[in-house]
């Protein structure tokens, strides 16, 4: 067998989920069975100073030799990076996914992929001009829960999916917990609300069950129907989404199929203790379901019930260096086990393959997904009627932010 390709990689902010990817980032990929690839980081940069950066390649273990920046433009410069991890908030992503194409790197960028599908459509035309990667990352979709359910559906084991359950949501009380309004989940100007942050992940389900599993050329975008509740302490952000979705499908595909995306800033999909979580997602066929337990964007339970009395329940524990590493990862104060991945690793390792291979777009979720789904978002605002600042939700680039 050839040795492992290293990928180099270039980290492009340091803020909380920065963190947490670049940690399971450096987790040797073994851990997991996976043998072609390694990963390695080669610089991060912050726009507020190099020391911030420094700090970032201290706190993450970082290999001794990466470099630090004190700008974005001078990491997208630096001749030794394969591939970029943009870790900004939405708001920003267009600007500095265009600035990492426009020189040539490779992107791996998080979601919501940008504000808007005009963005998105420029994002991939871009990315196709240079020949460059250019992946959303939407890390759920690589976990091996999601493959699983996905090849349950397509075996026919609940038979075609007729309708989806999808809910993300987190009960806090905003007005408590970002009282001065600058937290990006209620920031107009970082395209602040629950639809682009927590919203992709209802969505995200019902995309990876009822469309990526339909075959390439049946795959339509769906009617949409949406209730949006603002947030009125800072106006242009949205409290509650509710979407209504309506795919088209052929007869024989098992015709139309509906589906319901629930995402909310105030209210919890899993009230009280997790052990007692309903689902939150529920993918329903003629033969039975296929429920996901919260949280949506990180689960490790499903459950397949079917009218014939069959019941499969399933734990997906997420693997790592493994209890007496004195290892630990973890997302906004949350702390993993000791040794326990956080599952990031696995859309890196996607993003590495797709490099190694040769491909430019990520074999979960294409780029023209990513953009239907931001079509969704679009008119899901245009009916709530939540516009953000033009200077965040136009195409021109470089725009100053
Ligand atoms: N996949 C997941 O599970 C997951 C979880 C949480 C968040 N996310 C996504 O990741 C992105 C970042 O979220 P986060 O929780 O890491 O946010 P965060 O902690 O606020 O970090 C964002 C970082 O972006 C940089 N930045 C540049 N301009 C900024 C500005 N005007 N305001 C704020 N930050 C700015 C800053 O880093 P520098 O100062 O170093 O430049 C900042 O630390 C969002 O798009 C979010 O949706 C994904």
């Amino acid at each position: 067998m050839s040795s492992p390709k290293t990928i180099r990689w270039g980290i492009l902010a340091t803020g909380g989920i920065a963190v947490t990817f670049t940690k399971d980032l450096l987790v040797d990929p073994s851990t997991r069975g996976v043998k072609h690839i390694k990963h390695t980081v080669v610089a991060a940069a912050s726009s507020s100073s190099r020391s911030r950066a420094e700090q970032f390649l201290k706190e993450t273990g970082c290999p001794a030799d990466a470099k630090a920046y004190g700008s974005y433009e001078e990491l997208v410069k630096d001749p030794d990076i394969d591939i970029v991890y943009i870790a900004t908030p939405h708001s920003h992503h267009y600007q500095n996914a265009m600035l990492c194409l426009d020189a040539g790197k490779n992107v791996l960028c998080e979601k919501a992929f940008t504000v808007n599908a005009a963005q998105a459509r420029a994002l991939a035309d871009k990315a196709r001009e240079k020949n460059l990667f250019l992946m959303e990352a939407v890390w759920t979709r690589y976990f091996p829960l999601s493959i699983y359910v996905r090849e349950q559906i397509t075996a026919g084991r609940i038979g075609p999916v007729a309708r989806v359950f999808a809910d993300n949501s987190m009960a806090t009380n905003p007005e408590e917990a970002f009282h001065d309004g600058k937290h990006r989940l209620v920031n107009p100007d970082l395209a602040g609300g629950a639809l682009l942050d927590l919203g992709i992940y209802s969505l995200t389900w019902i995309f990876q069950t009822l469309y990526l599993t339909q075959p390439e050329n049946q795959r339509k975008p769906p009617k949409v129907l949406a209730a949006l509740k603002n947030y009125s302490p800072t106006k242009a952000a949205d409290e509650t989404t509710t979407i209504v979705l309506s795919f088209p499908r052929p007869e024989e595909a098992g015709g139309e199929a509906h589906a319901i995306a629930t995402t909310s800033l105030r209210v919890a999909t899993t009230p009280g203790s997790e052990a007692a979580a309903p689902p939150g997602i529920r993918i329903q066929g003629p033969k039975g379901e296929i429920q996901v337990f919260p949280p949506a964007y990180r689960p490790t339970r499903t459950k397949i019930v079917l009218n014939d009395g069959t019941v499969e329940d399933k734990e997906w524990p997420q693997p790592g260096p493994g209890a007496g590493s004195g290892w630990y990862n973890g997302f906004g104060g949350g702390k993993n086990a000791e040794g326990e991945g956080h599952g990031m690793f696995w859309e890196a390792d996607e993003a590495a393959t797709a490099l190694v291979e040769g491909r430019k777009e990520g074999k979960y979720e294409s780029l023209a997904e990513s953009i239907v789904i931001m079509d969704v978002m679009d008119e899901a605002r245009k009916q709530g009627g939540l516009v953000y600042p033009e200077k965040i939700e136009t195409t021109k680039y470089p725009t100053q932010l």
